[in-house]
Order: C-alpha cells, then structure tokens, then sequence
C-alpha cells in the first residue's frame, strides 16, 4: 500500500532521452508521454497536468499564471532545457510549485553551433554547397567564395555567462580571435584578456556578434535599427540564445540595406518560422531550427538532469538544479 502511494504520474510533454525513462521507472513512477504530432495547446497542457503530480516540460510549454492557477497541485515541474523564459516563475514562487531547469550540460553544444554558425557565414561555406550540388562548380575559381578569416578579428560576446566563455574559449585559442564582451555582472574569473566593453563599443568594433544572454524584460529587442547602424558594414550577427532578444523586423531591414555583412540564426520569433517569413528572403541569412542543444551527449545529460529535479520535487527534496 505505502510502496503504491509512492508512484507517481508525471506528464512528459515530449519524446525524450530513454534514460529518463529509466530513472523515472526505476523509482516506480508512471510516466504520461503526450502523444499528438505537435505539442500539447495550453488548454491540453493543463488537462493532462491534472491527471498528474509532476510536469517535465520543454522551452515551447508556455506556463503562465492562468496554468498555474489551474495546475497548483503539481509537486515539481522540470524545463528540458536552461532558458526558463517560458514559465512565469513568479507565479511559481506564488503556488509554491518548484521549478528546475538543466544548465552546465548544454555549454559545449551550443557554444559548438555559435562557432559553426560563424564559420559557415565567414567562409561562405552555404552557398558553396549549394553551388558544387547544383552542377554550378565548372572550374576552380581564384576569386570564388572569398570569405573573412577569423585570425586577428574581433568576436564581440553579449553576456558571457557559461556558454559566452566556452565560445570565446574556442574563439580565441583555436581561431586567435580577440574577444570582447558585454557583461551584466563583474565575474572574477574571466580571462584578463578578453576586455568588457559598453555594448555600443562592442557593436562598433566587433566583425562577430555573437549573443549569449538570457531572455528577460531588459534584454528583450535589445538588438534593433540603431544598433544595426553602429555595427560595421561587413559584421556578422549570431543568436543562439532566444529570438526575442533581437527585434527581428529590424534585422530583416539591416541586411536588406546592408547595414551588416549577414546573420546566423538559431533561434527567432517566432519558432517555428514560417517558411514565407521575410527573414529568409534575406541575403547571407543562415537559420537553423534551435538545434543548439542538439548533440546525443547534452540531450542525454539534460534528460536526465530534468529527471533528477523530478525525482527530488516528488520526495519532496531540494531540486539539484532549482530556480
Ligand atoms: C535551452 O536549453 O535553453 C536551449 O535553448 C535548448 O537548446
């Protein structure tokens, strides 16, 4: 009977990694996986949270005031991913419902894909393909595809938190990049070398920008027209953070104009993007579709960091990794 009252639901909005299924089964608890082909509506959302003592949810579960007012029976809610922007937590912090998230395990991945971002705008590596692919490649072309070498140029990091220092890490030891770098907080141990601008002096003098902040109110269109017309002409713009953190409408502008070199996008408002966004009508524009965490290693270490804030919420304990 005890053995019985312990086993607990948790509704698992996605497929993910089996290895939160196995922990999550090893403790006896029932797992509820959503079976639509898209992810649940918010009205479906907190239908099946009622059946349910646990939620582990993905960065598209959008959990406002009205699903907590709804769902304040829920023990622990764990985000498959470290951005927290859409759970009002708040209103967490008001029902009382824990929420953790999964940072640290998807630094390297992310800060992989900002660097291959990077290299495929700098060295032209897209239309390339498309071009040998295309039966366009008829000759060695001396003036082909000239693209910017990264040695001595300067990546200007927005936020250099755990996945900013990983990139200017690899920037600056395997491509001799000089890095620069906006920060909210002073961070002592950053590497003396990389100098803390203003982000209007980081705009100026960066041929990168790469963004790694959070989404919140201050950063939200911290990116737009006036910032664009600072940036040189030929300098990329990469996000790999939220979309929102650049007004997008602007950016369509900025490359139309020219104002910037180009832009690579994994993330963008909104996701999906549809396919007659004007964003891809844009010159030297790369989109990938938020992939940043997508390595076999970060979405296995990430399962089962969520299934740990779940197992402890349930048992009533502090969540390892807890907002
Ligand atoms: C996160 O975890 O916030 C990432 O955006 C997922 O790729």
């Amino acid at each position: 009977m005890l053995e019985l009252k312990k086993r607990k639901t948790i509704f698992l909005t996605r497929k993910i990694p089996e290895i939160a299924f196995r922990l999550l089964r090893e403790e006896g608890h029932i797992i509820e996986l959503w079976d639509g082909t898209s992810p649940p509506t918010p009205g479906e959302l907190i239908q099946k949270c009622q059946e349910a003592d646990a939620l582990l949810s993905m960065l598209s579960d959008r959990l406002d005031e009205n699903f907590f007012k709804k769902c304040s029976h829920l023990k622990v809610i764990a985000n498959y991913a470290v951005g927290v922007n859409n759970i009002d937590l708040k209103a967490a912090a008001r029902y009382n419902i824990p929420v953790g998230n999964t940072p640290d395990v998807l630094t390297e991945a992310t800060s992989d894909l900002a660097l291959g971002l990077i290299l495929t705008l700098a060295r032209n590596i897209f239309p390339a393909i498309q071009n040998a692919k295309q039966g366009e490649w008829k000759k060695w072309e001396p003036l082909g595809f000239l693209g910017m070498e990264l040695k001595g140029k300067t990546l200007g990091i927005i936020g250099l938190g755990r996945i900013g220092q990983s990139l200017a890490k690899k920037a600056q030891n395997g491509f001799g990049m000089n890095i620069i770098y906006t920060s909210r907080t002073k961070t002592k141990t950053i590497n003396p070398s990389y100098k803390r601008h203003t982000l209007q002096e980081l705009l100026k003098s960066s041929d990168i920008v790469s963004i790694h902040t959070d989404l919140n109110p201050s950063t939200e269109n911290l990116i737009g027209h006036k910032e664009f017309e600072i940036m040189k002409s030929h300098a990329y713009i990469i996000n790999t953070a939220r979309g929102e953190i650049i007004n997008q409408k602007a950016l369509v502008g900025a490359l139309k104009m020219g104002l910037i070199g180009g832009a690579g996008l994994d993330v963008t408002t909104p996701e999906p993007l549809s396919p007659n966004d004007p964003l891809f009508q844009t010159p030297n524009t790369i989109i990938t579709p938020h992939i940043g965490s997508a390595t076999v290693e970060a979405r296995d270490l990430m399962a089962t960091l969520a299934t740990k804030n779940i197992i402890a919420g349930l048992k009533g304990e502090p969540l390892p990794n807890r907002l």
